[in-house]
């Protein structure tokens, strides 16, 4: 939804976004792990205003059956928008958004995934976005793979990413709502942090080739800010399940 030409002014004269970050500031992440009883795994993320809920089931017994692969085991995952998670309730059920943003997310976790260890199972990942304020694509995978881990999953490494875009003729750092409704471009990015690989790339808007070069860059500086996060999210939920004193 980007690309929408408007009046509104995204960047100040001292070059405050309209949130009062810098260009190459994110907003602020909490991430807890752990927190669905029922689920094999489970994490809520706070990414600024965005709140999501990803839960992990499985290697489990998929259905239907037909789907079934005899050499590594599907990774499904759902990323649901809750009616009440936007300014104009959004209809409930699956559209081309929500179908395009699971397949990219599926894509992505399944990079990391052991699949191979586990043929002819589900493993089956729940994001579900209760608010909405852009990012959720990254914010929803970034729980999710906290999820997955949190499940025991064999993983590789973890996901992290972020977006960035450009406002104001600017490349920043993880738009907010505003700022990708009238900006100019947006572009999500994950990687696997160990190996800097790239998992997740898309983009809405126009950006030349410098501006992605240099939105790419933050892009990655960010990405590893994440994983740090993301890490601490782990640690925290073993340090009280030992027992032991959290950061909270
Ligand atoms: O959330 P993300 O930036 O990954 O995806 P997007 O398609 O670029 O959507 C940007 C934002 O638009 C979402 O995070 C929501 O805040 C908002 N949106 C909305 O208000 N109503 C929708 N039906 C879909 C998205």
């Amino acid at each position: 939804m980007s690309g929408m030409k408007s009046d509104v002014k995204l960047i100040d004269e001292s070059g405050k976004r309209i949130d009062g970050r810098l260009f190459n500031e994110m907003r602020p992440i909490k991430i807890e792990a752990g927190i669905l009883e029922r689920a094999d795994g489970s994490a809520y993320i706070e990414w600024g205003n965005n709140k999501i809920i990803a839960a992990v089931f499985g290697p489990r017994e998929i259905y239907p059956k037909h789907i079934q692969d005899p050499s590594k085991a599907v990774l499904r995952a759902r990323y649901n928008m809750a009616a009440f998670s936007v300014d104009e309730r959004k209809k409930p059920g699956p559209d081309r958004r929500s179908v395009e943003l699971s397949l990219v997310i599926s894509n992505a976790l399944s990079s990391v995934v052991f699949l191979e260890q586990y043929p002819r199972t589900a493993i089956d990942v729940f994001i579900e976005v209760l608010q909405a304020d852009a990012g959720t694509r990254i914010a929803g995978l970034t729980a999710a793979s906290v999820a997955l881990a949190d499940a025991g999953i064999p993983m590789k490494d973890l996901i992290a990413g972020c977006a960035v875009g450009k406002v104001e003729n600017t490349i920043v750092l993880d738009l907010n709502k505003d700022e990708d409704n009238y900006g100019q471009a947006d572009m999500p990015v994950a990687i696997i942090p160990r190996t800097k690989e790239i998992v997740l790339f898309q983009m809405d808007g126009d950006m030349d080739y410098q501006e992605i070069k240099n939105g790419l860059n933050m892009a990655l500086d960010a990405s590893m800010k994440v994983y740090e996060i993301e890490k601490e999210a782990l640690k925290n939920k073993y340090i009280k399940l030992a027992g032991g004193d959290s950061d909270e």
